[in-house]
């Protein structure tokens, strides 16, 4: 009998033990990311092609070029970074791409005052068939804390039979064990409908769609899309969206060669509108004027950070003409009149759609001419150009 109780004894122990281990938080991912989190991301342009001279320049002219300014803050290396495992299962970076090593990287990048991103996946594979983390989730966390990483997009390339919110539970609790504060950006492509449970395993973002690709609407067959597909998928996952968890339609082709600079306005408005993570994907280094002015417009970022997280929706549908809308902290709307179609065309709004007061008075400004238009009653409309946006910030008199 004395045997007996000393077992359940020890039984109970050790079920405290791990109990609290596994929640041995010293941060709650819920504080990170209380505006959609911005940066930089390699694979839009550099797919594999990537060694750490071109990322300590992309560093370089995130400062130089006014992004940092901005609120850029997150430098993240996308698939291709990792080559292998050593024998004791410790991921190992490609030796000749990064020979400096992840550390040295990520110390450059801090001593800019910007942080660090990496890629991983919950399969056993990245999708470009690296080693995944699939069973070194605690070792390879604990790696990138040491390296000093502070945001992980965790992908879902070969995960077999593998349960998507188990798998993401458990990289989420293997973060927050190391105790050091990393933005986690699930990306498992809104197959499993991340946006119902991306916030309970401590994700901060969720992919809510495949791949954007360089282009205004193609399709690949294998499901990747232009930007106006991904904003189609977008309006109704709205409410699962606030501060501290964003549903993320992909990082920014702005200034990519597929889209003409109207388009990319277009793009970068209806993101802003969207509450979406602003992660570039072009070449910082070698962007033309026009496009830096594009993603370092302070007036149209700060509706994408605006401090309530509200996303924004779509008001107006008359086909190829539409109008977003999205509520901000001090009570006044951003609005987007889009124009998909290929000639200019007049769109307007009343304040009633947007939900303000019907005969209200309003303050009209346009946020890329930065620019006050006036006073307006009823509503406000203008002629858009093809495949472009007027933006506005409507505030009450
Ligand atoms: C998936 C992701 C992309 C990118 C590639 C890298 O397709 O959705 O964003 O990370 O993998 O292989």
């Amino acid at each position: 009998m004395r045997k007996y109780f000393l077992f359940c004894l020890l039984d109970l122990v050790f079920v405290i033990f791990c109990f609290s281990n596994l929640n041995a938080q010293s941060y709650d991912p819920d504080t990170l990311a209380l505006t959609p989190p911005m940066g930089w991301n390699s694979w839009n342009t550099f797919k594999c092609d990537i060694n750490e001279n071109l990322i300590k320049e992309i560093a370089d002219a995130m400062v130089s070029s006014g992004m940092k300014d901005a609120g850029y803050e997150y430098v993240i290396i996308d698939d291709c970074w990792q080559v292998s495992r050593d024998s004791a299962g410790n991921i190992q970076a490609d030796p000749e791409k990064f020979p400096s090593g992840i550390k040295a990287l990520a110390d450059y990048i801090h001593s800019k005052g910007l942080k660090f991103g990496i890629y991983s996946d919950a399969g056993l594979k990245t999708c470009q068939g690296r080693p995944g983390s699939r069973g070194y989730e605690f070792q390879d966390a604990r790696q990138y804390a040491k390296w000093g990483v502070d945001y992980l997009k965790y992908d879902w390339c070969y995960h077999g039979t593998q349960d998507a919110k188990a798998s993401y539970a458990l990289m989420g609790m293997a973060l927050r064990a190391t105790g050091r504060p990393i933005v986690y950006s699930i990306c498992e492509w809104g197959t499993n409908k991340p946006w119902l449970w991306g916030k309970e395993v401590g994700g901060n973002l969720w992919r809510t769609t495949e791949d954007i690709l360089n282009c205004w609407d193609c399709r690949a067959s294998w499901g990747g899309m232009g930007f106006v597909h991904i904003l189609d998928a977008q309006d109704s996952l709205a409410k699962y969206a606030g501060p501290g968890h964003w549903n993320d339609p992909d990082m920014l082709e702005v200034g990519n060669s597929g889209l003409t600079l109207s388009e990319s306005r277009a793009h970068f408005s209806l993101w802003c509108v969207l509450a979406a993570p602003l992660i570039a994907g072009n070449d910082i280094r070698k962007m033309t004027p026009e496009i830096r002015d594009i993603l370092t417009n302070k007036e149209v970022i700060a509706v994408d950070q605006d401090s309530l997280g509200k996303q924004g929706r779509k008001v107006k549908d008359l086909g190829d003409l539409e109008v977003w809308s999205k509520e901000l902290r001090d009570g006044s709307r951003a609005v987007v009149l889009f124009n998909r179609s290929k000639k200019s065309a007049k769109i307007g709004i009343s304040w009633e759609e947007i939900g303000m007061n019907k005969a209200a008075l309003m303050k009209v400004r346009d946020l890329w001419k930065k620019k006050d238009l006036g006073v307006f009653k009823n509503g406000y409309s203008a002629t858009v150009p093809p495949h472009d946006v007027i933006m506005i910030k409507v505030t009450q008199k």
